[in-house]
């Protein structure tokens, strides 16, 4: 039972650590589905640097072009792939296997990433990519610890390394608090990244700016409906307004003989 008592402190840290070893704190946005302009930039990134390995299996190119307000003739012309109709779905031609041999996974469909992550998740994983060397492809992620996928955007963003901060505030765990014998504890934090400098085309607002449009154009085709419910939302309750008034004058004549 001592033992058991004893045990705890020791349990309750490693909990507290594990915790903060496995959960990066993710950054927070706020997709806008009415931003058609930023829609139409995520588009264009993710035609530009993700739709070689990605598809987008769930939604035709058409209903994107309508919903973004894209005439239909440029989007063929700088969109749809030479092979497809405009009235086809966003499947691309890289088999799943061969990529898998290549990427150690398949690079799954985004159709639905941003509802089964979370926008705010893919957004952090767009900005967390950091070198790695031991990785194969010299890459790790934050967020998605030994990820198989390169850092497509790295021309944009830049390299970035890992910068630990020490500090010798904690007590010593293993000699326990208040123990007042033996060097102070160094509690090393490597959460910070850091662009290397010459590496980026973009300032880190621009690259912020960049990976917003795409996460928000990632969300919208995750829910393409949402923009449109969002509008006859707004129709509904003006005809709800609108009835009213008519019902009450209606109330109006009907009791103006009982009363
Ligand atoms: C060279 C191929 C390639 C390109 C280009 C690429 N990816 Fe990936 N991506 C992958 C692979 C492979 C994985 C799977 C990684 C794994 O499971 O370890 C992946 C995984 C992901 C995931 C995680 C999905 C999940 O839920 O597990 C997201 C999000 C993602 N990619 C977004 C993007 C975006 C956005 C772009 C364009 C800016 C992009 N990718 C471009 C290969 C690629």
């Amino acid at each position: 039972m001592k033992l058991a008592v004893a045990l705890i402190p020791v349990f309750v840290s490693s909990l507290t650590f594990a915790a903060g070893g496995l959960t990066y704190p993710l950054e927070q946005i706020e997709p806008d589905y009415t931003d058609k302009e930023s829609l139409q930039r995520g588009l264009a990134t993710y035609s530009h640097y993700c739709m070689g390995c990605h598809s987008l299996k769930y939604q035709r190119y058409e209903r994107t072009a309508t919903d973004l307000g894209i005439d239909p003739e440029i989007m063929v012309q700088t969109i749809v792939p030479s092979d497809k109709k405009i009235g086809d779905l966003g499947s691309i031609a890289m088999p799943p296997k061969v990529a898998a041999e290549w990427f150690g996974a398949p690079p799954p469909d985004l159709t639905l990433v941003a509802r089964k992550r979370s926008p705010e998740w893919v957004y952090t994983y767009m900005k967390t990519f950091y070198i790695d060397p031991t990785r194969p492809l010299g890459v790790n992620n934050k967020v998605f610890p030994k990820v198989g996928m390169p850092h497509v955007l790295e021309p944009l963003q830049g390299q970035q390394r890992v910068v630990c901060q020490e500090s010798t505030s904690g007590d010593n765990p293993i000699a326990g608090p208040n123990s007042g014998s033996g060097p102070p504890f160094i509690e090393r934090q490597c959460d910070s990244l850091e662009v290397v400098e010459g590496t980026a085309q973009l300032s880190a607002a621009e690259y912020d700016r960049v990976i917003y449009d795409l996460v928000n154009f990632l969300e919208y085709v995750g829910e393409p409906t949402k923009a449109r419910s969002h509008n006859i939302g707004i129709y509904v309750l003006l005809f709800l307004m609108l009835f009213f008034v008519f019902a009450y004058l209606l109330k109006r004549e009907y009791w103006k003989d009982v009363q």
